[in-house]
């Protein structure tokens, strides 16, 4: 398989886009080490992805954290695992108005979405140097490099990711690690329920979608896939959207 003896590390694994990855590496034959903060969540997609339990390990974590992030790491390295693939998935995304926002909401999502991708990867790094290579994936959205109401700091904070993602891919290709970025369009999880639900909403944004449906989780991680495999290997500091066509179309 694509994936065969590769170790990976998926954060936001408990359900939605992170979920989706994580099976799909599972299923290409890579071990993968699932992330988020509600264990309990965690385990039951565990169980769901990979029944026998021989193929994943779910490592109940914070990424906004430094100290989660670091006991992690340390998990992994104390079974003597160093990381081919990491995704970064988990993030958040709540709406208020850019002058209510409160500095700590701020905060909170630029850690959440962008902080703790920097302080990841370069977690990551290390193990990837040892082994000669790596893939860093980290999911952005195509809200960053396009403005949305009442998203200011879940913007910034992707347009953040997208530079973050093309700045290492420069740093680090010398490591033989790739890093590219996935800009999600809408896809429907957990996150954009509140939007589905909203009809007029809902209508508009199929509108703006040439290909006229939501994204499902599993259009973002056959593309997460690619990334992870061999088959990119000549790809790093791309930024590929998965979304559509919304960001190709005015109209
Ligand atoms: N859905 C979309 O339309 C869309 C579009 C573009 C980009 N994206 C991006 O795709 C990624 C996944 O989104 P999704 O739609 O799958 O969201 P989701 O269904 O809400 O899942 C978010 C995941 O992130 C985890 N998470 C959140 N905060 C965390 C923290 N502090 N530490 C560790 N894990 C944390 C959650 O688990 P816990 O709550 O248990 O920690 C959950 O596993 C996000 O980065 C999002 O911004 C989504």
């Amino acid at each position: 398989m694509k994936l065969d003896n590769k170790i990976a590390l998926v954060t936001g694994a408990s359900r939605g886009i992170g979920k989706a990855i994580a099976k799909i590496l599972c299923e290409n034959g890579a071990f993968v080490y699932l992330a988020a903060r509600d264990a309990e969540k965690l385990s039951v997609t565990a169980k769901e992805i990979n029944p026998s339990g021989t193929k994943t390990k779910v490592i109940p974590t914070n990424i906004t954290s430094n100290t989660s992030v670091g006991e992690l790491f340390s998990k992994i390295k104390a079974e003597e695992k160093s990381l081919d693939i990491v995704v970064n998935a988990a993030g958040i995304a709540p709406a208020v108005a850019a002058e209510d926002l409160t500095y700590q909401d701020w905060k909170n999502v630029l850690n959440t979405n962008l902080n703790s991708v920097f302080s990841i990867c370069q977690s990551a790094l290390e193990g990837m140097k040892a082994k000669g290579g790596g893939k860093i994936i980290n999911i952005a959205s195509i809200l960053g490099s396009m403005a949305s109401p009442g998203l200011t700091a879940y913007c910034t904070s992707k347009s953040g990711v997208i530079m973050l993602s093309k700045q290492l891919a420069v740093e680090w290709a010398h490591y033989n690690v790739n890093v590219n970025a996935i800009a999600p369009g809408y896809i429907s999880t957990d996150m954009t329920k509140s939007l589905r639900n909203d009809n007029t909403l809902n209508q508009k944004l199929l509108a703006r979608a040439p290909l006229c449906r939501w994204g499902k989780p599993e259009d973002v991680a056959k593309v997460a896939l690619f990334l992870a495999s061999d088959d990119s290997d000549y790809v790093t500091g791309a930024v590929i959207p998965v979304d559509g066509g919304m960001s190709a179309s005015l109209m």
